[in-house]
């Protein structure tokens, strides 16, 4: 069975809500439009409960099938959150709010969440339940953990979870997925070095932190190249270097390093952090410095349950006629806190040829729409096929 029928039929309609949530994009929790958008949409929907606040900002949806001899109750997620972003598309319908775009294609995935669940309230062709998961502050809020820490899990009784991000470089409406780690966890550090400061044409009186922050930043490469096993994922990128002097005279006292740790499993996640604090650490005592390290630990990594994922790429196939093997990807993703939670699984759909996700001239691309609502409905139609 191809894309549905259906959704051909609703494209148009799917098509203008999510030009509507672009043009009104919100960070974060602060949605109050975007969520009252998806509220008042599924109430127009006519699914059977909608409820708001969970996770802050997030809505929760419930679709019963015709009938519920299976007791299955299966979770769909999108996140709806947009970036600090100035857009540059030019489009007609590009962000009324300037430093502020949907970037990420969150738009695209609310609106074809809402579109599966118009369907599905259409048709009920499933036993047992539907619950839809609409997700704020993904962009680094960490939405996902707070909805399931609001107890979204438990209180409707998800027993699986399943979530899909476009992805601008695949063909459009094609599926890719990968089974086990798939997203990294993702870590922050900072770095206060404290030397001591003077006069930069008597450097022997001072302990030079620019100096002591540049060693450190080249022995924090070591951490990858030298004691993570080559055969396994890690980055660790140091993205500022800050001097408290502004000054061509003067030695500052402080330097601040601030950077990233990616990893995908849990030994090297721990590795890495601890061979961090002793470089930092001591790299600095050798010169007589100190280096205070601050590691925060963020995203876990998006793990992908395997028979979930067998099947989701089932289902991808039926709709696309195939699914490809899709690569490692060293962003994060806090759909991960669900898959920690729940088995399940997360799939990308292709976005066509379009710029990358966080650019200011990305736009999703309204021909997924079809392929990727009609994924959403055949998890529910095949994981609970009616009686
Ligand atoms: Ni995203």
């Amino acid at each position: 069975m191809p894309v549905k029928n259906r959704f051909a039929e609703l494209q148009p309609e799917i098509t203008a809500w999510r030009r509507h949530l672009h043009e009104n994009p919100e960070l974060l929790f602060d949605t109050p439009k975007t969520s009252a958008f998806i509220e008042q949409k599924l109430k127009e929907i006519g699914v059977d409960e909608v409820v708001s606040g969970i996770g802050r900002t997030g809505v929760v949806a419930v679709i019963k099938g015709k009938t519920d001899t299976s007791g299955k109750v299966i979770g769909l997620r999108a996140d709806f959150d947009a970036l600090p972003i100035l857009e540059a598309t030019g489009l007609d319908y590009a962000s009324k709010t300037p430093g502020v775009m949907h970037a990420c294609g969150h738009d695209g995935h609310t609106a074809m969440l809402l579109g599966a669940a118009k369907y599905l309230a259409e048709t009920r062709n499933f036993d047992g339940t539907a619950v839809l998961i609409f997700q704020p502050a993904e962009e680094g809020g960490g939405g996902g953990k707070e909805m399931v820490d609001d107890g979204m899990m438990d209180r409707w009784n998800i027993q699986e979870v399943y979530g899909m991000h476009n992805w601008p470089g695949e063909d459009v409406g094609t599926f890719a997925i990968r089974p086990g780690a798939f997203f990294a966890a993702t870590d922050q550090f900072e770095i206060e070095v404290e030397g001591k400061g003077g006069h930069a044409a008597k450097p022997n009186a001072t302990i030079d932190t620019t100096v002591v922050a540049s060693h450190i930043v080249i022995a924090l490469q070591s951490i990858v190249s030298r004691n993570v096993d080559p055969v396994e994922q890690a980055v660790v990128s140091v993205t500022s270097f800050e001097t408290e002097s502004k000054a061509f005279n003067v030695i500052p006292q402080h330097v601040r390093l601030k950077g990233t740790v990616r990893t995908l499993k849990d030994e090297i996640r721990d590795l890495a952090e601890v061979r961090l604090k002793a470089l930092a650490e001591n790299t600095a005592a050798a010169y007589g410095a100190t280096a205070k390290v601050n590691y925060m630990r963020g995203y876990p990594a998006m793990v992908n349950a395997p028979a979930q994922t067998e099947f989701a790429a089932e289902v991808a196939a039926k709709v696309a006629g195939e699914c490809k093997d899709a690569p490692l990807v060293m962003g994060g993703e806090d759909f991960a806190y669900m898959l920690e939670s729940r088995p399940g699984a997360y799939i990308l759909v292709g976005n066509g040829d379009t710029a990358m996700v966080h650019h200011p001239q990305y736009n999703f691309n309204d021909e997924a729409i079809p392929a990727g609502c009609s994924w959403w409905a055949e998890i529910v139609e095949t994981r609970m096929p009616a009686n």
